[in-house]
């Protein structure tokens, strides 16, 4: 960190940039902070309301309402809207399958197309309110099923494909889903990920759900393993459906969708967030942070299973009327330039990645984009952790040309839309920086009495007022909502992430300082991988850190006491790594066991700092609250090995 505050480097946007870009100059910080509830009123009056609000806001901490008693729907705003007026032949989505073959859909198509889902959802008896899980590959049909819920008034929940049956299970039990919608697998790397097989398992033990309707995306009944009466596949449900489905008038509060994300408890958290806010917020980022244009190709490269992909993949990019890229495969499939190929092939103006990528582009080396020609890129944009400013200027450098300005998003799963970012037409930027607060935003940085810390020093980055997309509670659990966001400072949200300012005011994201860690951009809670462990019959006890990653950021590393009669071994680490693979998904797969006793404070608390030594090869340092000072030596043991 104190290196990343000496980083000296800025970086304006050029004149040619700044006299297209949407925002040209600063006093929209001063309008919107004067007066932050009138800001969003404003912002909302860009989306199509069927009625409009009473009133703005409604704020009872840690409770926001916003846009009381309008009427909107989601996927009318992010269709009709556009194919019923000029938009109609414009592309909404071009699709790239891993394996080359594309597709393009335009307005016209996409809104056909989710009428005709929509109405299968309906015959399916699927009702406002009723909730729905997808787990499916990146194909077109995710965004169809997410928009055919929304516009039902069904809320739909967005389950990653890389996450195990069992983690499925657990996320479709909690939201008690009546529909499952998956494919019978999807690609990836040439090999096919199995999605239906895990669908099957994880169904067994779900009482809620009544169907499972199957996408035929690699054409292959043996993978599919349907089960009659219960499965269904999509083409023909489609073949009999009608294009004739008007949108529910949701109320701006209803709730849009539940996205599952890691935290400091063993069980993942259901991220409700409602339709009116949340549409706003991200339409509103997405065009003001992206400086969209109407003739733009935008690519975000995130999972639609994750929130990038909801807010910047779908919902905002859709809301802007914009020509959207989806590719469903890996960046180096079936070679190192596949992302750069696809930014040629479509002349892509806008892209957005994780610093995750960014370094492993970086490592593959700048023959790669050389051999494409970039000169479409008029904007780049990263998310999803803190970029090192050598991966910034890397991806400034080689895939920008030295011209494009870089956005550095921060933002979470809980916050809907991006809150800290550069405006790339006004804010001069430094590589590491997400810069400041977007108009609107309150975020501070506050010492652990809450209050403000001057420049330089470290403390919790919290946001002092309510925003449109926040989240609105946890699915089921009000208690931990309240406990996990609301409870460390009055009337504040934490956001669990440690910050300081520069000289400029600048924001440095410094990372989680609670028990997440970020391993490629994914964020998993170290106490749900130690679940999964102590699951294992030859865990006695296990605690999990995050070990600095030169690709991911952060590595899963775990150290683990066995019971009585085990033995720790390369065959056995090798099991219990696959144990997590089961439990969780393989993006959780420890990359490292130690077998050990834990060392523990005399009060029973796992030393984390020492793990985190011992992971990262540096000295004990301070050793004397241990209760049992004889683990120092086996921790020193393992140091030397
Ligand atoms: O620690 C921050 C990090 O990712 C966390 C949120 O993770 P998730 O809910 O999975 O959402 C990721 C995509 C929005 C944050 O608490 N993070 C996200 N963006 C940045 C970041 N850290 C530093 N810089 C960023 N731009």
């Amino acid at each position: 960190m104190e290196e990343l505050l000496r980083e000296e480097r800025k970086f304006y946007p050029s004149s040619t940039f700044t006299k297209q870009a949407n925002i040209q100059d600063n006093s929209i910080y001063e309008t919107a902070s004067r007066d932050f509830t009138a800001y969003w009123e404003k912002e909302a009056e860009n989306l199509y309301w069927f009625k409009k609000w009473d009133k703005a806001l409604e704020w009872e901490p840690p409770f926001a309402k916003w846009f009381i008693n309008g009427k909107i729907n989601a996927a009318y705003n992010c269709l009709d809207r556009h194919a019923d007026g000029l938009r109609k032949n414009k592309p909404a989505i071009i699709w790239e399958g891993e394996p080359g073959e594309s597709k393009t859909l335009t307005y016209g198509d996409l809104t056909r197309e989710v009428k005709l889902f929509a109405n299968v959802l309906k015959n399916q008896g699927i009702q406002r309110g009723d909730r729905v899980t997808l787990y499916m590959p990146m194909i077109p049909e995710l965004t169809i099923a997410m928009l055919a819920c929304a516009r039902i008034g069904a809320v739909h929940s967005i389950v990653f494909g890389g996450f195990s049956s069992q983690a499925l299970q657990e996320r479709i039990n909690d939201c008690k889903s009546k529909l499952v919608i998956t494919a019978d697998g999807g690609y990836r790397r040439g090999g096919i990920i199995p999605l239906k097989h895990s669908v099957n398992a994880a169904v067994e033990n779900c009482p809620s759900v009544e169907k499972v309707i199957v996408v035929s995306r690699i054409g292959d009944n043996g993978l599919a393993s349907m089960h009659p009466g219960r499965d269904l596949w999509w083409h023909e449900l489609m073949a009999d459906s009608s294009d004739h489905c008007p949108a529910e008038e949701m109320d701006s509060e209803d709730m849009l969708f539940i996205l599952y994300t890691s935290g400091t408890t063993g069980k993942p958290k259901g991220i409700v967030h409602t339709t009116g806010g949340y549409l706003t917020g991200v339409a509103s980022t997405h065009k003001m942070v992206f400086d969209l244009k109407e003739d733009d190709i935008y690519w975000c490269t995130a999972d639609i299973g994750w929130i990038t992909g909801h807010s910047y993949l779908v919902y905002g990019p859709l809301a802007n009327g914009a020509t959207t890229i989806m590719y469903e495969g890996a960046p180096d499939w079936p070679e190192k330039d596949r992302f750069w190929e696809i930014i040629e092939k479509y002349k892509a103006t806008i892209f957005y990645t994780a610093p995750t990528a960014i370094r492993a582009c970086m490592k593959w080396g700048s023959k790669w984009p050389e051999k494409r020609d970039l000169s479409s890129l008029r904007l780049l944009g990263t998310v999803g952790e803190p970029i090192n400013p050598e991966a910034w200027m890397w991806y400034h450098k080689h895939i920008g040309g030295e011209r494009c300005p870089i956005v550095d998003t921060w933002w979470q799963t809980e916050t809907g839309q991006i809150l800290i970012s550069p405006l790339p037409g006004i804010t001069a930027t430094k590589p590491g920086s997400a810069t400041k607060p977007l108009p609107g935003i309150n975020a501070q940085i506050v010492d652990a009495a809450g209050n403000p810390v001057p420049n330089g020093t470290g403390g919790f980055l919290v946001l002092k007022s309510p925003w449109p997309a926040m989240l609105r509670n946890i699915y089921g659990d009000t208690d931990r909502f309240i406990f996990q966001y609301w409870s460390r400072f009055e009337n504040t949200y934490f956001t669990g992430d440690g910050a300081k300012t520069d000289e400029d005011g600048y924001f440095w994201i410094m990372g989680r300082i609670d028990d997440v860690i970020n391993v490629a951009g994914h964020r998993i809670g170290t106490m749900e991988v130690e679940s999964a462990l102590v699951d294992h019959p030859a865990v006695a006890e296990a605690a999990v850190i995050g070990r600095s990653h030169e690709l991911k950021g952060q590595a899963v590393v775990a150290f683990i006491t066995l019971r009585e009669g085990h033995e720790g071994n390369l065959d056995l680490a090798k099991e219990i790594k696959q144990h997590v693979v089961i439990k969780i998904g393989a993006l959780a797969r420890p990359e490292e066991i130690f077998f050990t006793e834990l060392p523990k404070t005399r009060s029973g608390k796992i030393m984390r700092r020492l793990l985190r030594d011992i992971a990262e090869n540096r000295s004990l340092g301070d050793t004397t609250t241990l209760a049992d000072a004889s683990v120092i030596n086996q921790l020193k043991l393992l140091q030397a090995n």
